[in-house]
């Protein structure tokens, strides 16, 4: 019933970790391996091994989360060689996703990519909030196009891109019109808020270390966020560029309502963290329930059929 088409393959259903949660050791990546997602994606690498920021970086609130982590990763060639074995073992294609510091150690990694057995998806994180002096790359329309200028000059892989929420109508037309120049597989909506704050009030300090507080929020803070993005990216982008919605997925309502806007694939990141990768099987048998209620025998049936005021 939750099959889902996504670049050729059939997945068993459209769950799966977001990049950064439960994803950086092989332990972990095992552990999503044979949990009930759908498909798992690996932490965003870097070329080299990263500590990332200092701790505490994560801070779970009864809304949802806030972290900066700061890119803590084991290096790219940990993950490629920990991908190049897994797919031995499965056809089900596995997500590998960088987030390079400079657009040189972006395009340096997807030619390693590029070059290798690597038969999976990979996914361009252009909107990491957590590095100190570095600004997300998204929010930067010239610097996302030229970066995506030269990744398709040489990339012929399956390529996605990790995008943050924008927040203006303007921002989403200006940055579909660049997304649907190139033969991107899918736009991921969305990475975190970026730079939020939160208080503890008993304290009147903040909760977390790196940059005085300030960090990237998820979970149910941010869903509306993310669907309103989802839609938009849905609305705006050639049908060939399909979208993983990502933001604020708690239960299956919230997964319904992600593929209502147009998602194809859908992302948990604070609510996996917190209850760990049995959420899956509640996911799976919350979003069959809710198709079963209204006479749905598969996705397709309603995917982006959203409906407005008339
Ligand atoms: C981090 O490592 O800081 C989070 C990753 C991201 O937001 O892309």
């Amino acid at each position: 019933m939750l099959t889902t088409n996504f670049l050729d393959f059939d997945f068993e259903n459209p769950f799966m970790n977001a990049s950064g949660v439960h994803c950086m050791t092989i332990k972990e990546l095992d552990e999503l391996s044979t949990s009930a997602a759908g498909a798992y994606i690996m932490k965003s690498a870097t070329p080299e091994k990263r500590a990332g920021n200092s701790e505490p970086r994560y801070y779970d609130v009864p809304l949802g989360s806030i972290n900066s982590m700061g890119l803590p990763n084991l290096g790219f060639e940990y993950y490629l060689e920990y991908a190049l074995k897994q797919q031995e073992n499965t056809k089900r294609p596995l997500f590998f996703s960088v987030a390079g510091m400079s657009v040189a150690e972006n395009i340096a990694m997807l030619k390693e990519i590029e070059a290798s057995d690597f038969a999976g998806v990979t996914e361009l994180n252009l909107s990491c909030p957590n590095v100190p002096g570095k600004p997300q790359v998204a929010y930067d329309f010239e610097l996302t196009e030229e970066t995506l200028n030269q990744v398709f000059t040489f990339f012929t892989k399956p390529l996605g891109v990790k995008l943050p929420p924008y927040f203006d109508m303007a921002h989403f037309d200006q940055m579909a019109e660049i997304l649907n120049k190139y033969p991107l597989a899918y736009v991921n909506s969305i990475n975190s808020i970026g730079n939020g704050l939160y208080i503890d009030t008993t304290s009147d300090q903040v909760v977390i270390k790196p940059k005085e507080g300030f960090g990237g929020i998820g979970g149910q803070y941010v869903k509306p966020t993310a669907l309103a993005n989802v839609r938009a990216f849905y609305t705006r982008l050639k049908p060939e560029i399909k979208i993983i919605g990502t933001g604020g997925i708690l239960t299956g309502q919230d997964a319904y309502e992600h593929l209502l806007c147009g998602a194809t694939m859908l992302q948990v990141g604070t609510q996996l963290q917190k209850e760990g990768p049995a959420i899956f099987e509640r996911l799976t048998k919350e979003l069959a329930s809710i198709m079963t209620l209204k006479g749905y025998q598969t996705i397709d049936e309603f995917r982006g059929k959203l409906k407005v005021i008339d």
